[in-house]
């Protein structure tokens, strides 16, 4: 009895033993992005996955970038959900490369329910620079990295319904992924949180109780840009004076 409990233990412990750095080494290697990043900012290690493709529409993907253009060079891709992270990745870059090291710069914009964690699946003019379609997936690497737009001011999108009582905004154009967007009433001296969602826009379902407010977007490098006297009136949007 005590021999076979013993036996079992130690079978329990080597089991153990075994699963947890697979485990960890899995979990390193699915990219929640936000426990592999350099201490400053974009994620720099490359990841090892697949690259399918899908017919392709900005407006209608989970980031519901409706009122935003893809900037020059730049397409298309959507992201698995195991690493969707809140809508984390909108807008976020990826450069991908094909095994002969051919490569693409994408925007993520939408969610791959479907995918494996690591797979991407490419807009079909993304997957077109990379492989025959007929292909249909293939083998790629690929990092995220900064967006090459900072020179280009990033914009704040209210959505439909914005209010005093409900606030939902949205980032567009933002050179790397955004870390937090807050909201200030009173001049910049406190400022309050948001909650980003799984559809790419940062929400306080009570609102801020005010007409205009001052919005601070911190991306993932820590740069922040403060736009002020932000008026809460549905669809509007604005252009800050610099990125992030
Ligand atoms: C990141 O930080 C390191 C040192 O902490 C610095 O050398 C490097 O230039 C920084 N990179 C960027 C892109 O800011
Ligand atoms: C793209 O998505 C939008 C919003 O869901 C939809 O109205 C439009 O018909 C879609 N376009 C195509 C070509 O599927
Ligand atoms: C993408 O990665 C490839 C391969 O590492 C590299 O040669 C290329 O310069 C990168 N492109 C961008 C835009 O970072």
């Amino acid at each position: 009895m005590q021999r076979t409990f013993m036996f079992r233990s130690l079978g329990t412990l080597l089991v153990l033993s075994v699963v947890i750095p697979l485990n960890a080494a899995l979990l390193h290697q699915l990219g929640d992005v936000s426990t592999t990043l350099s201490p400053n900012g974009t994620l720099s290690a490359p990841v090892t996955g697949k690259a399918s493709y899908t017919g392709g529409n900005l407006s209608g993907g989970k980031c519901m970038l409706s009122t935003y253009q893809l900037p020059a060079g730049i397409l298309g891709t959507a992201l698995s959900a195991a690493v969707w992270d809140s809508s984390y990745h909108c807008g976020e870059c990826v450069n991908v490369t094909n095994s002969k090291g051919k490569s693409v710069t994408v925007m993520v914009v939408d969610i791959c329910t479907p995918c494996e964690p690591t797979r991407l699946n490419l807009f079909q003019d993304a997957f077109a620079q990379l492989a025959d379609l007929s292909k249909g997936i293939i083998d790629v690497t690929y990092t995220y990295i900064p967006c090459g737009i900072s020179g280009t001011p990033l914009r704040l999108r209210n959505k439909a319904g914005t209010s005093a009582w409900w606030f939902s905004m949205q980032v567009l154009g933002a050179d790397v992924p955004v870390q937090s967007l807050e909201v200030s009433t009173d001049g910049g001296l406190a400022w309050q949180p948001t909650a980003r969602q799984e559809y790419n826009f940062f929400e306080n379902p009570r609102g801020f109780g005010a007409d205009t407010v001052d919005v601070r977007v911190t991306g993932e490098t820590g740069k922040s840009v403060v736009v002020h006297g932000v008026s809460m009136e549905p669809n509007l949007e604005v252009t800050a004076s610099g990125n992030v």
